[in-house]
């Protein structure tokens, strides 16, 4: 019940003195709406940066090396993650819902590896259940340039319209399908294209000339890992996609598949956040991994 009677007078108004100037860090949203901005900013940091974590490979590929047990793996590195990128199926029955990450929700379901033309997707996880998943984003598979290119804006604009009802930002994906080249040209059209049909922030592939993609999409671009290879190269990557613009990594494989997976993730967070140099983030790798496996 309030109490009408006997309380403390207000009297700190801060006459004269300005409303705090607030600047958003992610870039392309400094005009979204209060909770779009929130779930962005569980995502990333307050340098405007970001480290996800793919483990949402099964979705397509079914059991893959260092994924085969994502309830023993995932929840011994996560805490050196920033986001967490899984399907539904992975979340519900492998990761404690008490873990404090923010999480790209794998929502689209996609044609799986045995097919040649993997392009034709749909819609699979629906907004409500993304929503009671608690998701921070929803992340939507596009093939550009492939037969099931108009498959893909069909799924991509179900998510951006209820991610703009619901203010739950969209990642779009730039998937390459066994027929997809992988030039600068291409991941150029295929970043702009997904930014403006709607997409929040853009998944990409590191590529020759990359700042001149980060430079023409308007959103946060974080790039993807792709096939292992060795920790040294990975994380050099990492140091190249982030001085050339990208807001962070989503990286699986070079992760979960590394000798340390943990120290890998250390080390990729020098990168990302510390700005530290590949050489160091590596011998610091090296380090790390003789404590923990
Ligand atoms: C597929 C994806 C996956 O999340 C991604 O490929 C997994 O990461 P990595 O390639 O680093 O193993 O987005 O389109």
């Amino acid at each position: 019940m309030a109490d009408k009677d006997g309380n403390i007078l207000a009297k700190d108004y801060g006459i004269g003195i300005k409303p705090p100037t607030r600047i958003f860090p992610v870039k392309g949203h400094q005009c979204a709406g209060w909770g779009m901005q929130s779930r962005l900013s569980q995502i990333f940091s307050d340098d405007g940066r970001t480290i996800m974590l793919a483990f949402d490979h099964g979705y397509i590929m079914g059991s893959t090396a260092g994924l085969e047990r994502l309830d023993l793996v995932i929840p011994s590195i996560m805490q050196y993650a920033d986001c967490l990128m899984a399907t539904r199926g992975a979340l519900r029955t492998c990761i404690p819902s008490n873990h404090h990450k923010a999480v790209a929700l794998r929502c689209t379901a996609d044609t799986s590896v045995i097919k040649d033309d993997m392009s034709f997707g749909t819609t699979n996880v629906d907004i409500e259940d993304a929503i009671r998943m608690n998701a921070s984003c929803l992340a939507v598979q596009c093939f550009i340039g492939s037969d099931g290119e108009m498959d893909s804006f069909k799924n991509l604009s179900y998510y951006v319209n209820n991610g703009e009802k619901y203010g739950i930002p969209v990642l779009g994906v730039v998937a390459v399908g066994k027929q997809m080249e992988r030039t600068t040209k291409y991941f150029s059209l295929a970043t702009r294209l997904l930014a403006e049909n709607g997409a929040h922030i853009i998944k990409t592939y590191y590529c020759d000339n990359f700042e001149q993609i980060t430079a023409a999409c308007p959103v946060p671009i974080v790039i993807a890992g792709g096939k292992k290879i060795p920790e040294a190269e990975a994380l050099d990557m990492a140091y190249r996609a982030i001085s050339e613009g990208a807001a962070g990594v989503d990286m699986g494989r070079n992760v979960l598949q590394a000798e340390s997976p943990i120290a890998m993730l250390q080390a990729i967070r020098m990168v990302v956040h510390e700005n530290a140099k590949p050489e160091e983030a590596f011998k610091a790798y090296e380090l790390l991994k003789k404590d923990v496996k």
